[in-house]
């Protein structure tokens, strides 16, 4: 298929885009990709390439920007239930993490997920990552960590794993048992930090080995606050889970300052995410590291707080910025990476070419996919979007409605525009 026409074909090209390289956008005016099977066969010029593949089967871009799919690189995708009453309780003035401590917050959701059977969590988190690729994200990561007790993180990983076979979006699949203390534990934060440590991590290794052999190995991430696993309890769930050869993730600085950045980038983790109340110190650190710092800013906004991730200051100190939805039933519950383009122009000063760098090959890199996914280029996997606005500006600017046209992924167009009246 001969994709031709684009207004602009942004390609992305060339790799992670460390500090001020970020928003290196690619631009071909008149773009036209080649794509065979799964894979991306040429790229260049409408006119070359025409020429080039006169007789391949033609999808005309005209008027529309064609890039590649949005990769979310941090989401909490799978849970039962919701929280629309804890909603009304922030809005009327109390504090997510009082509400927590309270037992509420991810306790409450906790909760219904261990009640939830395996074809409930399935049933409920389905359209979500069906409203994901429609907005068009094309590869998301997606966490475990409603369960906190043996038997319903491992519930979560085949719920994720069959989500991931039936859709045609990919998953990269994290384990976050490590997410809150468990009720059983309540008032012994070590206790639980011991039974992940020396129990769930190992237990995760065998079981990931004997009934998912042919997947990547999932990442391991843990919430590290103050009121959730301190820095010396989530040092030690990563260590041992890059003992036993788990590449990392971890929540750092979403609400107070603890030193997990730093962590991340000496333990060599693939990125630090939240990061909204990090040091100076601690952003040096991930200047001078390959551990992407992965910025959430629909977090802020769902609990309508006023700190953002110092966004310019990561750019200043050389880091890998990536954005993400961070989509969960407590803090925001936003399935569009457009959105959060929309909003980290506005709350972090980026510009939308920053931003849409900061969505494909950067957030590709902060799941460590980089190599296959992110930008369009020759041998890649065919993960694209065109867009139904002619200047890639347009994304960011507007925001609330959906601007995705047509979704390919691994080379199949998926139509999701609405542009007519239908009758029943
Ligand atoms: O990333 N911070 C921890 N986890 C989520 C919130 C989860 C929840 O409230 O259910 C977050 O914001
Ligand atoms: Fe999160």
């Amino acid at each position: 298929m001969l994709i031709h026409s684009a207004s602009q074909l942004l390609t992305l090209a060339g790799g992670p885009q460390r500090g001020h390289a970020l928003g290196t956008l690619g631009i071909i005016e008149k773009g036209a990709v080649v794509v065979r099977d799964e894979k991306i066969v040429a790229v260049g010029a409408s006119d070359e390439l025409k020429n080039a593949y006169p007789d391949e089967p033609t999808l005309d871009a005209s008027s529309c920007v064609l890039m590649p799919g949005f990769v979310d690189p941090h989401t909490h995708l799978i849970w039962a239930g919701d929280r629309a009453n804890e909603f009304e309780m922030k809005m009327g003035g109390m504090d997510y993490l009082d509400i927590l401590a309270a037992g509420g917050g991810i306790i409450s959701t906790v909760k219904a997920t261990r009640m939830a059977s395996m074809e409930t969590l399935i049933a409920q988190t389905r359209p979500r990552l069906l409203r994901m690729f429609a907005h068009g994200t094309t590869t998301a990561e997606a966490k475990t960590g409603y369960g906190l007790q043996t038997s319903t993180e491992l519930r979560l990983l085949k719920a994720l794993i069959a989500l991931d076979d039936e859709s045609p979006l990919d998953l990269a699949i994290t384990f976050l048992g490590a997410h809150a203390i468990a009720p059983e534990y309540k008032g012994n934060p070590q206790g639980y930090t011991d039974e992940v440590v020396n129990t769930m991590l190992p237990m995760l290794k065998e079981w990931w080995e004997t009934h998912a052999p042919r997947l990547p190995l999932p990442f391991v991430d843990v919430f590290c606050e103050a009121k959730a696993f301190d820095l010396e309890q989530s040092r030690q769930v990563l260590t041992q889970a890059r003992a036993l050869g788990f590449p990392l993730k971890i929540h750092a600085d979403e609400f107070a300052n603890i030193g997990g950045a730093s962590l991340a980038a000496e333990l060599g983790a693939a990125s630090a995410d939240h990061l909204v109340m990090t040091s100076d110190a601690d952003i040096a650190a991930l200047g001078k590291s390959d551990t992407v710092a992965v910025s959430l800013p629909c977090t802020p906004f769902g609990l309508a707080e006023c700190h953002y991730t110092p966004a310019r200051k990561l750019i200043e100190a050389d880091a890998i910025l990536a954005l993400a939805t961070d989509c969960n039933p407590g803090t925001t519950w936003n399935e569009s990476m457009q959105f959060v383009i929309a909003l980290a122009c506005r709350a972090m000063k980026l510009t939308p070419a920053e931003a849409i760098a900061a969505t494909t090959i950067n957030s590709a890199h902060a799941i460590r996919r980089a190599d296959t996914i992110g930008s369009i280029e020759v041998g890649k996997q065919a993960d694209m979007l065109i867009l139904s606005v002619p200047d890639y500006r347009q994304v960011g600017y507007r925001y609330g409605t959906n601007l995705v046209k047509q979704v390919i992924k691994r080379g199949r167009v998926y139509s999701v525009d609405v542009g007519y009246y239908r009758t029943a």
